[in-house]
């Protein structure tokens, strides 16, 4: 191949050497990057049962044109070409609705549903195969320096309208209400609901709180517990003074 095009087009044998290598590395890029958007895509429609073919989701889901912005804006953060990073960021968010700073940090198969109202914030961490619905907020409080943004493991799903807030993880698995607010770690296996969230369900069995475990109709009478100790006390000084009678032979 190198020979026949220093043939054909007159090259020496480094040159053709150079060109062979950069073509090669086009083709194994764009196989790798082809096989990463396959996956996406897949894991889209696996997802979503209104989803009917790879192109929809191509073309037509503000999600998935969200993270694919994204991730370019991402490799410009790193690179350090932080004004580029944000203009591809908000550009997206003007086309999608959904803003994602640059600086997150994103794993794979990230499926935005809906997506309008969706603000994730520079040092969140989201894990593999997370679900996010419209309107969720990963932010921070305002309180925290640094790390301001929630930690999603694997898994995750934040409903619609959720907002998670703080420097703090959300375990694998877990499954955030639609509408809560969560502010405090959420462990893996776990559902938090309501405002501020609660948890509900740890590995599939329901939680119990104090108050709900509390019977307030079957519970003890202490006055009758005291009348039993009562009677229990003279009973038993009844039977020491029979044997103290019968002993002195009174
Ligand atoms: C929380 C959710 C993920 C279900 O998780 P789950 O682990 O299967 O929990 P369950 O359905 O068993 O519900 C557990 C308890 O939480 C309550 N609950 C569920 N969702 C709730 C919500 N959004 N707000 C308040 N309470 C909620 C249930 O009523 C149930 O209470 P109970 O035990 O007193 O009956 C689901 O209800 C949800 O909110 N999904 C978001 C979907 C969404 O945003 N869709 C938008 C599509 S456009």
């Amino acid at each position: 191949m190198r020979a026949a095009c220093a043939a054909e087009f007159g090259w020496n044998h480094a040159a053709a050497s150079r060109c062979f290598c950069i073509g090669a590395a086009f083709l194994l890029a764009g196989d790798i990057l082809f096989d990463e958007l396959k996956s996406e895509l897949d894991s889209i429609m696996a997802r979503d049962p209104a989803a009917r073919s790879r192109l929809e989701v191509y073309f037509l889901y503000s999600g998935f044109k969200a993270v694919r912005s994204y991730r370019l804006a991402n490799w410009f953060f790193r690179h350090n070409m932080k004004f580029i990073a944000r203009m591809i960021s908000q550009r997206a968010r003007h086309t999608t609705g959904i803003e994602i700073h640059p600086g997150a940090t994103i794993g794979k198969g990230l499926f935005i549903d809906h997506g309008m109202g969706v603000v994730i914030g520079e040092t969140a961490e989201i894990g593999d195969n997370c679900t996010i619905y419209q309107g969720v907020t990963l932010g921070g409080t305002g309180k925290d320096q640094g790390k301001r943004h929630p930690t999603l493991g694997n898994n995750v799903l934040v409903g619609s309208g959720a907002k998670v807030l703080g420097p703090f993880r959300v375990g694998d698995n877990a499954r955030i209400a639609a509408g809560a607010v969560v502010l405090k770690e959420v462990p893996d296996n776990a559902t938090a609901v309501g405002v501020p969230a609660k948890i509900v369900k740890l590995n599939g069995e329901k939680v119990v709180s104090p108050s709900e475990s509390l019977d307030q109709i079957h519970y003890s009478d202490p006055v009758e517990e005291q009348l039993n100790q009562l009677t229990e006390k003279v009973e038993d000084l009844r039977n020491a003074f029979e044997t103290f009678e019968n002993g002195a032979g009174i």
